[in-house]
């Protein structure tokens, strides 16, 4: 089955080092849970997060909701394994036919409970897992299609078929980790222009260009 990574998501928990900054606690209090158990939020750590390495690139937990509302919304999406490659390098599991929250506390909640428990099961089917994989094991003797910023080449999407892997940062700026991009081998990269596009449209356009060539061949 074809593979949908979200590479360097953006979510990840409160780290240690700013857990003790006033904005965090306050959040932690109104939540009821302990800093270190909430997510890392830019739109109300902000303060917080100054001091943060790659802070850029950071506490954006929005966008992954977004996307993964999007693709498993899709028709696409019953031909994809979804994953989320974190921030942080964790691999979390998403299970194609899972009904996410739409509301986005309440995906936060669900994310928090995930980062706790490393899975999340409803009514006997596991939804969301975190693996013990790394982003090479999913990669492997695969065909990997990455989109970047570049001279468009949309075309190249004919290329996949049922072994390929696609790829799209779900962070907000900055490029890749130079060993994200090592761990995917030698990828294809794939790109709608030179311009920067959200996360949220670039998945929109992999969609739509995905469904339309494999209309085309169902026809
Ligand atoms: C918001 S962008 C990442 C940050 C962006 N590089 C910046 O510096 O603002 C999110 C992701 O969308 C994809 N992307 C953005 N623009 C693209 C383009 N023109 N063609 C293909 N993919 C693109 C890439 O996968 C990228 O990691």
């Amino acid at each position: 089955m074809k593979r949908l990574i979200f590479l360097e998501s953006s979510v990840e928990l409160v780290p240690k080092e700013i857990a003790t900054h006033k904005s965090i606690i306050l959040d932690s209090k109104k939540r009821g849970k302990n800093p270190e158990e909430i997510i890392l939020d830019d739109s109300k750590h902000h303060a917080a997060m100054r001091s943060l390495a790659n802070r850029e690139k950071r506490g954006r937990p929005d966008i992954i909701h977004c996307c993964l509302l999007l693709f498993l919304d899709s028709k696409a999406s019953k031909d994809f394994e979804v994953y989320i490659h974190t921030i942080n390098g964790e691999i979390i599991w998403v299970n194609n036919k899972v009904r996410l929250p739409r509301n986005y506390n309440r995906f936060l909640g669900l994310i928090e409970d995930l980062f706790s428990k490393g899975r999340i099961v409803a009514n006997g089917e596991t939804l969301l897992e975190i693996t013990n994989l790394r982003l090479k094991d999913l990669t492997a003797k695969r065909k990997v299609f990455v989109f970047r910023e570049g001279e468009k080449n949309l075309e190249m999407l004919k290329k996949l078929d049922n072994d390929s892997v696609v790829c799209i940062g779900a962070f907000p700026h900055g490029d890749f980790f130079p060993e994200t991009i090592n761990s995917l081998g030698n990828p294809i990269f794939i790109s709608l222009g030179k311009e920067t596009y959200t996360s949220l449209y670039v998945t929109s356009r992999f969609i739509c260009e995905y469904e339309r060539v494999r209309s085309t061949e169902d026809c």
